[in-house]
């Protein structure tokens, strides 16, 4: 490890001590969700199981809480509920990352743990350029940079990054987000049979032509792998503008799915769909688990969208993880569910069957707090639906569309509506509430919304509204936090 990594990162612990206290007192902190000691957090990378431990590294910007020189922040677990915050992982120290050791990905070879990362050159002292590189550790927790791997081929812009790879018979992929040169996002593909040569093979799919093209500008942290028979590309295009209940936010994820030969660059696809429908979901990341699960970890942020309005930033501190995620394919759509693990951070369960509510608004025994979840079954509705969370965000059915409301960060006085179609109807809804955030999976996690919320710290009360007559059951557990070594 050279001088200047060792100081970055004392200089980026000195600043997790100098700010601990004030960090810790903000009641926004979550109880079971990553978050950054202090700092930017951004981007899930490197997620893996490794010698049968999770490893979650994440984007982190130490020194303040807007974007940057990113580090590779670190945690560990053997359950995916008790997490070790390790040491720094990587730093911008060299001449090929010195503006950020950008967002990527782990694989396992040869009793080794592999990073790929993208080094960032900002273009302020020298080329704009982003560069993939490679780190390589013995015991998991210390990494060793080897440089870069590859350069940006002609064709694509400085906007080159998010190395995502992984094997096929004997033979390395990677897929890269990249801007073409006439500024239409795009996935481009590697192979390599040493993980330290790569061949260049082409797009495997990208922004129609056109003005801006059709599906954005850029493409961020692509993710290609196998989900019941299906290949998916999950991808951040950026530069979709919103279309209806669609694309509500600044920039979008989603993914394609159909039949891929990555070697050939043949991919018949479906349309791009979106992930989630909250407010806060971006760059998301999977892998494959020795159980064979697809695990997913989300960013609970958006890049450039009222990052600043938070109000855990004047406490030193902001963004954070979504909760892990298992996804399926159920034949028709990816579907999202959280993993079972986390069931052991429930406590007794409370439950009320066949509750009924008519033209009313109403409080229920016991269902409240702001670390918990509520699973929901619903047996009759036939107006309208509604919860409303701590008089600040609500989630409401009606014509078959579920909308979730909240105050508009930036202008305070508006609220704001994120909305999806459920053409089935509303089935069961099951959220997952910690003190700053919301993430509720709907009809067996079809549709998830992600969101932060910033409700007065101390309220807890939940209401539940029925225009006409709503049947429902609902059991409620309190969850315990992380468990933090
Ligand atoms: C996505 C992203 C990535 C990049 C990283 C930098 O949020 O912009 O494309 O690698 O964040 O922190």
């Amino acid at each position: 490890m050279s001088e200047r990594d060792l100081e970055l990162k004392s200089l980026a612990e000195q600043e997790i001590e100098k700010h601990k206290e004030t960090v810790a007192t903000d009641p926004y902190r979550l109880n079971y969700h990553h978050m950054p000691p202090v700092g930017l957090m951004n981007d899930p990378n490197g997620l893996i199981q490794w010698r049968g431990v999770y490893h979650l590294f994440y984007q982190w910007m130490p020194f303040d809480t807007t974007h940057g020189a990113k580090f590779w922040g670190h945690y560990t677990s053997e359950n995916l509920v008790n997490w070790k915050h390790e040491k720094i992982a990587l730093a911008p120290s060299d001449t090929f990352d010195r503006d950020g050791v950008y967002s990527g990905s782990a694989i396992s070879h040869e009793g080794r743990l592999y990073l790929f990362y993208t080094g960032n050159l900002d273009g302020k002292n020298g080329p704009e350029q982003e560069n993939q590189c490679l780190a390589v550790s013995e015991d998991g927790v210390t990494f060793e940079k080897k440089g870069v791997l590859i350069e940006t081929p002609e064709g694509y812009t400085a906007h080159f990054r998010d190395p995502k790879v992984w094997k096929q018979g004997d033979i390395w992929y990677m897929v890269v987000g990249a801007q073409s040169e006439d500024h239409q996002g795009k996935a481009v593909m590697f192979s390599s049979h040493d993980l330290h040569n790569w061949e260049h093979l082409g797009t495997i799919a990208g922004s129609k032509e056109g003005r801006n093209g059709e599906l954005g500008f850029m493409w961020e942290c692509p993710d290609i792998f196998e989900l019941g028979g299906k290949d998916i590309l999950m991808v951040c295009p950026q530069g979709l503008e919103s279309d209806g209940m669609n694309y509500a936010n600044t920039y979008q994820s989603g993914y394609f799915a159909g039949e891929m030969n990555e070697h050939n660059l043949q991919f018949n696809h479906s349309e791009f769909r979106e992930l989630d429908r909250g407010f806060e979901f971006y760059a998301p990341q999977t892998t494959v688990d020795e159980k064979g699960r697809r695990i997913l970890f989300g960013w609970m942020g958006v890049p450039e969208q009222y990052e600043q309005e938070h109000p855990t930033i004047e406490k030193h501190w902001v963004h954070c993880m979504t909760i892990p995620r298992e996804l399926t394919w159920n034949g028709e759509k990816i579907t999202q569910t959280p993993v079972e693990e986390l069931s052991a951070m429930r406590g007794p369960v409370l439950l009320h069957s066949s509750v009924t509510i008519e033209n009313d608004q109403k409080a229920i025994r016991g269902i409240q707090g702001r670390s918990i979840e509520l699973n929901i079954e619903i047996d009759q509705l036939n107006e309208m639906f509604a919860i409303e969370l701590f008089q600040y965000a609500s989630l409401s059915y009606k014509d078959r569309i579920l909308t979730l409301s909240r105050p508009h960060l930036e202008e305070r006085s508006k609220t704001e509506f994120r909305r999806v179609g459920l053409g089935e109807g509303l089935r069961n809804i099951r959220l997952f509430i910690d003190r700053s955030s919301l993430e509720v999976f709907v009809n067996d996690g079809e549709e998830v919304f992600t969101s932060r919320i910033f409700p007065q710290p101390e309220e807890e009360h939940i209401l539940f509204t029925s225009l006409g007559s709503t049947t429902f059951s609902i059991e409620k557990w309190d969850l315990n936090g992380y468990q933090y070594e």
